[in-house]
């Protein structure tokens, strides 16, 4: 019965595991973040590089607790963006930083 029970709980883990790629396209994002060419905003793989593995200080951003560090000058366009992320668990904004986190 405990096997069963644990079973059940891994299998739930893994339907609801937050999907960073689909938050990021969901909400938008895609339209000014390419994988490798600057848009609108700097692409994931600049992002990518400026954050290295530090996914804490990325989620920290989205919430908007930590300053811009990729293209600080922008960052007024960048800021009405985070209104969109409003809402999401931390588990949530993990999975997109880990996404955005995956350009390099
Ligand atoms: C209207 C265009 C636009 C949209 C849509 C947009 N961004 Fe941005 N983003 C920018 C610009 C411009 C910058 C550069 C300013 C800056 O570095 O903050 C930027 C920068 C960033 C950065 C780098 C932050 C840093 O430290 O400088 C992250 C991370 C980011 N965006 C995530 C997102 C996410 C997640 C979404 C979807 C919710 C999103 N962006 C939607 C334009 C956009």
């Amino acid at each position: 019965m405990k096997k069963l029970l644990l079973a059940g709980v891994l299998l739930a883990g893994a339907v609801f595991a937050a999907d960073g790629k689909a938050i990021f396209q969901s909400k938008g994002c895609a339209s000014c973040h390419q994988p490798n060419v600057d848009t609108v905003g700097p692409s994931l793989k600049k992002i990518a590089q400026a954050y290295g593995n530090d996914v804490d200080k990325l989620v920290k951003f989205l919430k908007g607790e930590a300053p811009a560090i990729v293209d600080p000058a922008k960052f007024a366009i960048m800021k009405a963006q985070l209104t969109m992320l409003k809402g999401l668990s931390d588990e949530e904004l993990k999975a997109l930083a880990e996404y955005m986190l995956s350009f390099k």
